[in-house]
């Protein structure tokens, strides 16, 4: 058991569970986390629009067949969320994609973003799906670390480089 703000919580206080539209204003809450790791050359301004905007889309979505959103939630508390949803390699099969993670800071380090991979995961097998995939920010340790905890590899890396302007 532990404290924070103020509240006694431990493990058994947090479920993961779908996507309801009363969660909204909670998910939202948390796209921010979603620019933290982004590279530093990208303008912050743009990368927080885009960040809630993919948290928009990803809740629009969630009641398509093949997208969903779980939250974690410790009594009426949105703590955490991820997405998930069916991509087409380009092999032709249909893997199963996380989009966004995220998990407020004043809960990290609890097992949560685990449980809501984990949640994710368990969509996947349900769906028959037989990869799951994840992009995430070559700096982003945190992310890099979970996942690779969870057993994830490399599949695809992204390169970048400035281009020197002649205009
Ligand atoms: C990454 C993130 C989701 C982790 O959430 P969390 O609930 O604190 O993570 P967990 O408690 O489930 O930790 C699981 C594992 O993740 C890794 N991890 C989590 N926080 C870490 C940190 N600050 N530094 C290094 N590794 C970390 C560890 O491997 C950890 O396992 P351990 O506890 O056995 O060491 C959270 O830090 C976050 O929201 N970050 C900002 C958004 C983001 O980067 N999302 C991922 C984009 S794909």
């Amino acid at each position: 058991m532990a404290c924070q703000d103020g509240v006694m919580t431990d493990r058994a206080d947090v479920r993961i569970r779908p996507f309801e539209a009363d969660d909204r204003d909670g998910v939202l809450a948390l796209a921010s986390r979603l620019t933290e790791w982004v590279a530093a050359w990208r303008e912050p301004p743009a990368v927080l629009r885009a960040a809630q905007g993919w948290v928009r889309d990803s809740m629009a979505a969630a009641g398509q067949d093949d997208h969903a959103c779980f939250v974690a939630a410790a009594g009426d508390l949105v703590v955490g969320f991820v997405t998930v949803c069916e991509q087409r390699h380009f092999t032709g099969a249909k893997d199963a994609c996380v989009g966004e993670l995220a998990v407020s800071k004043a809960w990290a380090g609890r097992g949560i973003a685990r449980r809501l991979v984990r949640t994710a995961e368990t969509w996947a097998a349900g769906r028959g799906l037989p990869f799951i995939t994840v992009a995430t920010g070559a700096a982003n340790t945190p992310a890099r670390s979970l996942y690779a905890s969870l057993g994830y590899r490399e599949e695809d890396v992204q390169l970048t480089k400035p281009v020197a302007q002649t205009r």
